[in-house]
């Protein structure tokens, strides 16, 4: 018995914000955050993280052939849900009608969707579930302050989901990893947000030590995918594709020479979208099946570091489906505002 992934999703919010469209308002350039991180563009949600979550989970259940009511469990992953209370996937479980499903988040940073994945296996091993719904899910603009220009310009909004099932095949999760140092905490939190700041004049940003995240990002993932493999019994020749976290090229190019795998393997899409959080590797997944990346029987590593400090990495093999069992034409519904607009209809809220 294991557990495997049957379908992939993804939902990408329309509006996009360039790095030309942040340097007219933030002193930064093109130049000095392409250089710096590989990032040309990202997209900023107009809805709530639970509709992207919603839609990239229909999107994966339709191509997983499944109905919501098919659904045993919901995990969102994420640390940017609508509301503290409810969790996000509460609000996934209604929008989709899983009426069957139980539902819950789980906050690793950007680490999410790898420790959802491990909690998707374990329920699946525990008998507990057969059909999960993983999807890491991130309204991440909402917390940025545009005068934090550090972190502002790394981040973007998304959604990608996967289904997780029971499978009686060897396919499926080889191995499983994951790490994390809680006293590593602060170099990458977010204040002004938590039972913490009540009653405080906090302002809301992501703050980070990028230094110390980069620095440990790269032993910690790198460290993380020997392990993983070593547990799953391949050796670094065997690697078919590595979806990494998708933070930083500069960070996954040292992970890469680290490990001595060429680019050729390296799924990157960071480019588009900037950093998702929990939901870059299920949107790099997403992207890697529906372009042929990934065949049958290819043996593939998911490796992600992020806030906690977390780490995690999974061996797996992929099974036999490639292609949807079928697709839906939903769409998010239409805004006319830009994806400027919609960071700066924010940041005034913020600042007056
Ligand atoms: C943030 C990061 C891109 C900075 O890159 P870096 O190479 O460390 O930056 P440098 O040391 O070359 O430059 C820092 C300088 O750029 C400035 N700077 C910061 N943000 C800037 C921006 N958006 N535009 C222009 N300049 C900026 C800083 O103020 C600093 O200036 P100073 O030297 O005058 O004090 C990098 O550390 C990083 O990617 N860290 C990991 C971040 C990450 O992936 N986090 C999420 C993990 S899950």
């Amino acid at each position: 018995m294991n557990a495997t992934i049957t379908g992939w999703g993804k939902c990408i919010p329309q509006p996009v914000v360039t790095n030309a469209d942040l340097a007219a308002v933030v002193e930064t350039s093109d130049e000095w955050i392409t250089s710096r991180s590989g990032i040309k563009e990202r997209h900023v949600s107009h809805v709530n993280n639970s509709d992207m979550a919603a839609l990239a989970g229909r999107r994966a259940l339709s191509a997983a052939g499944l109905e919501p009511s098919d659904l045993d469990y919901i995990i969102v992953a994420t640390c940017t849900a609508d509301r503290q209370i409810p969790s996000a996937a509460a609000y996934v479980q209604a929008k989709i009608g899983a009426t069957n499903a139980a539902a819950s988040d789980i906050n690793a940073g950007c680490t999410g969707f790898i420790y959802g994945l491990s909690m998707a296996h374990g329920l699946i091993a525990t008998g507990t579930a057969e059909r999960v719904l993983l999807v890491g899910s991130e309204r991440i603009s909402a917390f940025l302050d545009l005068e934090e220009r550090s972190t502002a310009v790394l981040f973007g909004d998304g959604a990608g989901a996967v289904i997780v099932e029971r499978s009686d095949d060897s396919e499926g999760i080889q191995s499983m990893l994951l790490g994390a140092d809680g006293n590593g905490a602060w170099a990458l939190t977010a204040t002004g947000l938590g039972t913490e700041f009540i009653g405080q004049e906090a302002r809301m940003a992501i703050v980070m030590d990028g230094a110390e995240i980069f620095r440990n990002a790269v032993v910690k993932m790198s460290e993380s995918v020997v392990e993983a493999i070593d547990r799953a019994g391949w050796a670094i020749e065997d690697i078919d594709l590595v979806i990494p976290h998708q933070a930083n090229i500069r960070i996954i190019d040292a992970v890469r020479r680290r490990l001595k795998v060429s680019e050729d393997i390296v799924f990157v899409n960071l480019d588009k979208y900037g950093n998702t959080s929990a939901a870059t590797i299920p949107i790099a997944l997403a992207e890697a099946v529906d372009e042929g990346w990934i065949k049958s029987g290819s043996k593939v590593v998911f490796v992600a570091f992020g806030a906690g400090m977390t780490w995690g990495a999974s061996a797996f093999v992929w099974g036999d489906r490639v292609l949807p069992e079928s697709t839906i034409d939903d769409e998010l519904p239409q805004t006319d505002m830009t994806g400027m607009e919609i960071l700066m209809t924010k940041q005034e809220a913020l600042h007056g």
